[in-house]
This record gives structure tokens, C-alpha cells and sequence, in this order.
């Protein structure tokens, strides 16, 4: 995949990110959902939230909008997605539109830091991979509580680091993954949602979805590549530059140096 320029401000890496995560090369890579563990995970978030039909939920950095329409399906509840980036925004626009559910979804433009919604206004909150993507996050957990109304929970999935950050060979992926530059420990994810008056309540481990989703990839390359190598080249995959990638990742989540966590957090009652 061509690199995108290195970030060099906090704003410049959130509109990266954003570019990066519209690109075409993301959604043939990762297919409709763009989290590790996918929408099994989401349904597992769901339950350990304890989401309810026709509560109020908000999906921060929503991305293409499966979660989003997911969960107004099961458990039928009321959704509203915000993400930064435009393309993204239009795809989940047109994909909710085509599931006929524009009726209970409905997407925003906006930044995670500065969310375009009133206080208290959402039952439950979630944020799937990507929390360790903002330049400010705790601003963005303050953000999450402010708009919790008091008993709401907010459940994030992300990637995680071992203490020490990043391993070396991935932190020198330009572009998308340099989105993961700033992943924390879960712990650490979890410090900052309490600063913001967000208790956990409930932590997970499942690094297995991260595995599972470089060798998704790494099958999904290789499919593409004898079947339909046309769409890689026009996506802009250079198949020969991410092979390393995959393998570091893959060796660095066997030594348990980055996973993925699972968090649920309740805004205390005041
Ligand atoms: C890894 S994708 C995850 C998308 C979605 N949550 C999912 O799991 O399928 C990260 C998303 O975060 C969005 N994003 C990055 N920074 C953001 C910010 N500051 N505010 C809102 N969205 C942001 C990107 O545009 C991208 O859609």
C-alpha cells in the first residue's frame, strides 16, 4: 500500500487516519467491519454492556457503520455514528440506506474530541479500535462521559501494547497503521476513562481476534491475488511491502506484545 505522510500535529494524525481508513486497499483488506474480532465481537460487547432495544447508542469513530447497524438490529436500538472521515461517512450512508435501516441510524461528521452531541443525551456508548488512534485521549473519555447520561455504560475494543509501546517493525508502517502508533495497555485505557468518571467494570483480553485477523488479511491477499489481482493494484495493495508487516504483527502478538482488549466502563450515578 502506497504510504501516506507520517502525522506531524495532533489534527494532521486524526485527518490521516480518517484518509487512511477510506481508502478502498482498507475495505478490500478488512472487509465490512474494521475491528479485530469483527461484528462476533461487537455482539459480545453488546451483551457484557447489556444493550437494550430502543436504548439511545452512540458509535464513536463509526467507520463504514456495521456496528452501528448491527446494533439496531440486535437489540434493536436507536444509533447514532460519528466518524471523521467523509468517504467513510457516505459508504455507511449508503450501506444503512440499502439495509432499510436510515430510520434508526443515522451518521454524523465529527471528532471523537469534540463530539457533536448534548450532554447526557446516550444510554451507552461505543468505540471500537479506535481510541488508541486519538492524539488526545483524554479528551476524548471526557467526551464519552459527558455525553453518557449517569449509568450509561461505554464499551470500547482496541489495541493494546505490552508496556514499552509499539515493537520497532511496526512502528515504522506509515499511513493506517501508524494510527496504532499510540496504543496503550489496558490498563492504561482504563485510567484514563476513570480520570473522566468512567469505572470499569468489565476487562478482557482477546488477542486471538487480532491473530485471527492478520491471517484474514494475509488470506484475503492471497485470494485476491490469484483470483482478482486488478483490484489489489487498483486499491493500491503493494502485496510484497505488507508481507513483513503481517509477519511482525503476527510475531508480536504471539509474544504477547500487542492484542486487543475489551472494555466496559459505567459513568458514575453523580
Ligand atoms: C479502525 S477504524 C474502526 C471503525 C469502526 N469503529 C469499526 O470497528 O469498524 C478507525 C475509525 O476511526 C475514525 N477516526 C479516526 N480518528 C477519529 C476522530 N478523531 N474522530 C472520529 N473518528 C475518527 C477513522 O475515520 C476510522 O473510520
Amino acid at each position: 500500500m502506497e504510504p501516506l505522510p507520517l502525522p506531524m500535529d495532533p489534527e494532521e494524525t486524526k485527518s490521516c487516519c480518517a484518509a487512511a481508513y477510506g481508502r478502498d486497499a482498507v475495505a478490500l483488506l478488512l472487509g465490512e467491519s474494521y475491528h479485530p474480532g469483527g461484528l462476533a465481537l461487537t455482539r459480545l460487547l453488546a451483551t457484557r454492556m447489556g444493550l437494550r432495544a430502543r436504548d439511545r447508542v452512540l458509535d464513536v469513530a463509526c467507520g463504514p457503520g456495521a456496528t452501528a447497524r448491527l446494533l439496531a438490529l440486535e437489540p434493536g436500538a436507536r444509533v447514532d455514528g460519528v466518524d471523521l472521515g467523509e468517504h467513510t461517512l457516505a459508504t455507511a450512508r449508503a450501506e444503512t440506506e440499502r439495509a432499510g435501516l436510515s430510520d434508526r441510524v443515522r451518521f454524523l461528521r465529527g471528532d471523537a474530541e469534540r463530539l457533536p452531541a448534548p450532554d447526557a443525551a446516550y444510554d451507552a456508548l461505543v468505540c471500537e479500535c479506535a481510541l488508541c488512534t486519538f492524539p488526545d485521549k483524554a479528551a476524548a473519555a471526557s467526551e464519552f462521559a459527558r455525553v453518557l447520561r449517569p449509568g450509561g455504560h461505554a464499551g470500547i475494543t482496541d489495541v493494546t501494547v505490552a508496556e514499552g509501546g509499539l515493537p520497532d517493525e511496526l512502528s515504522g508502517l506509515a499511513g493506517w497503521v501508524a494510527c496504532v502508533a499510540d496504543a496503550r495497555p489496558a490498563a492504561d485505557y482504563s485510567a484514563l476513562l476513570a480520570q473522566a468518571g468512567l469505572a470499569t467494570v468489565t476487562t478482557e483480553r482477546h488477542d486471538g481476534a487480532l491473530a485471527r485477523m492478520i491471517d484474514r488479511i494475509e488470506a484475503r491477499v492471497r485470494l485476491l491475488r490469484m483470483t482478482a489481482p486488478e483490484r489489489l493494484v487498483a486499491a493500491g495493495v503493494d502485496t510484497d511491502a505488507l508481507a513483513p508487516y503481517l509477519d511482525a504483527a503476527r510475531r508480536a502478538v504471539a509474544d504477547g506484545r500487542i492484542g486487543y482488549a475489551l472494555i466496559v466502563a459505567r459513568k458514575e450515578s453523580g
